[in-house]
């Protein structure tokens, strides 16, 4: 079945979050680790909550809300300037170095995202980051009011490109995102960034796991919940290749 759209997750996938922590460790030096990596998982632990809580919040209103659980609970004194500097990268995240090529390489058919960023976040990062000409769409799910992995939050991809399931590859490196389009019934490839043979390596080395290890083993790898991807590369190169092989 030909590929007609290939729809990328953001954070994590299309933009390195890990490139917050040049900001969180000059505002608080020796802290830039464990800020980024509570804070991501804080943020992604809140979108779930919130959606069993049933009281759904803006990602904008909780990357603020986590960001400052993060501090509160480090000990560490904020004011508004220093709160904004930091939020500010969200909207000035990098691009994984692979990802402009990957993008161009792809080129012919619809390209998007579909994030659990807000609207407005999503819309100043692709703008700022040159991406803007090259996608078809930018969705967010604030439509749904719930986040991903919620079955509800696919559903957008076919509204908005007007490409079914069969003919749309979602691409994901977050675990959890891998499960949900894929228990959804998308075509999945997943970014596998971190092997676990590389994990396993960082646990047994001589210095004690750090946070960004801790994050790796939580948030990087394959979930255990039944639905396996249907692709997995090591980087966003390996994506035309699949894209084309299902020609
Ligand atoms: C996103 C989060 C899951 O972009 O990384 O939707």
């Amino acid at each position: 079945m030909t590929i007609k759209a290939v729809v990328f997750d953001a954070y994590g996938t299309l933009y390195d979050i890990q490139s917050v922590a040049a900001i969180t460790e000059q505002t608080y030096p020796g802290y830039g680790e464990a800020i980024t990596q509570i804070w991501r998982l804080k943020q992604l632990e809140y979108t779930w909550l919130r959606t069993l809580i049933e009281r759904y919040e803006s990602f904008e209103a909780i990357t603020e809300q986590s960001l400052a659980y993060t501090l509160d609970n480090l000990g560490l004194a904020y004011n508004a300037g220093m709160f904004e500097l930091i939020m500010d990268k969200y909207r000035n995240l990098d691009l994984y170095p692979d990802a402009m090529a990957t993008l161009a390489q792809l080129k012919g058919r619809k390209l998007a995202i579909l994030s659990n960023g807000s609207s407005a976040m999503l819309n100043a990062l692709v703008r700022n980051t040159g991406l803007q000409p090259i996608l078809e769409a930018t969705i967010s799910i604030e439509s749904r009011k719930v986040f991903k992995p919620s079955p509800k939050t696919y559903t957008l991809i076919e509204e908005v490109l007007g490409v079914g399931p069969s003919e749309t590859l979602f691409v994901s490196s977050n675990g959890f995102d891998v499960a949900g389009a894929k228990a959804f019934g998308l075509n999945v490839a997943w970014i596998e960034r971190v092997t676990a043979q590389a994990l396993a390596k960082e646990f047994a080395g001589p210095a004690p796991a750090g946070a960004l290890t801790m994050f790796k083993a939580l948030r990087m790898r394959n979930e255990h919940l039944g639905v396996s991807p249907d692709h997995r590369v090591s980087s966003l190169t390996g994506i035309p290749a699949i894209v084309a092989a299902a020609d």
